[in-house]
């Protein structure tokens, strides 16, 4: 896709085998727009060298005796340079708060990853009425942050209605949504996640303040994610 930014979020998916097939035929496409985010337990694979990596998540800790956790120093020595925080599937099956968000985001940033940053309104709001819930959601995890670390950051909104439920808020929604977050953080590049498909896409890049997309369902399905990137 002509400048946008398509970063695939295969969440919990793949064995050795698929992802062995997945990335071989990724390897053929133009990768300079192209993040992607596997399975952790991928991401040491020499069969991703070459690929933009990104982590789906990433430890609040910074190392020590935390069993499970992958550390945003440990990420940095794989040649992971972006990581997924806050993603609504963390806030909602992991009971991820606003302050372990913004403490990962001093993580990444201290090891010099990119934070992606998910952002969605709190299921109390729908649509339009929900502008005041993600800008608050938003300014919890932001504000302490100075301009040159917003420039390293990178805003997903995902309304969690969205997420693999093939419903997107309509275009004047998100034009509107972006421009506020877009006047609130200039600095940060912005992208949309949620039921991103090939029938959609083309409205969505109407959307002037989208720099790309958050892709899951979509981004397992590679001839798609070819399509994608065409388009
Ligand atoms: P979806 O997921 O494309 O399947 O809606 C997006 C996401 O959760 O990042």
């Amino acid at each position: 896709m002509k400048n946008k930014l398509l970063i695939l979020n295969h969440k919990c998916n793949f064995t050795m085998e698929e992802m062995t097939s997945y990335v071989k035929v990724l390897k053929t496409f133009p990768l300079d727009n192209i993040i992607l985010c596997p399975s952790t337990c991928y991401l040491a694979s020499s069969k991703l060298d070459n690929i933009t990596l990104g982590s789906q998540d990433v430890s609040l800790y910074n190392g020590g005796a935390y069993t499970g956790e992958v550390s945003a120093r440990q990420l940095k020595s794989l040649g992971v340079n972006y990581s997924l925080v806050g993603h609504y599937e963390r806030v909602n099956y992991f009971e991820e708060s606003l302050a372990v968000v913004h403490k990962k985001i001093e993580n990444l940033l201290q090891c010099d990853i990119t934070p992606i940053v998910c952002v969605s309104e709190s299921t109390f709001s729908f649509g339009m009425d929900s502008l005041s819930s993600i800008m608050n959601n938003l300014d919890e995890v932001l504000d302490s942050f100075t301009d040159s670390e917003l420039e390293k950051i990178i805003i997903a909104y995902e309304p969690y209605y969205s997420i693999g439920s093939n419903i997107v808020p309509t275009i004047d929604d998100l034009n509107k949504i972006f421009k506020n977050i877009h006047e609130k953080y200039p600095k940060s590049k912005l992208i949309y996640g949620g039921s991103v498909n090939l029938d959609n896409i083309d409205s969505l890049n109407t959307c002037p303040y989208i720099d790309g997309y958050l892709i899951g369902n979509l981004s397992l399905d590679i001839n798609s994610i070819k399509a994608l990137s065409t388009k």
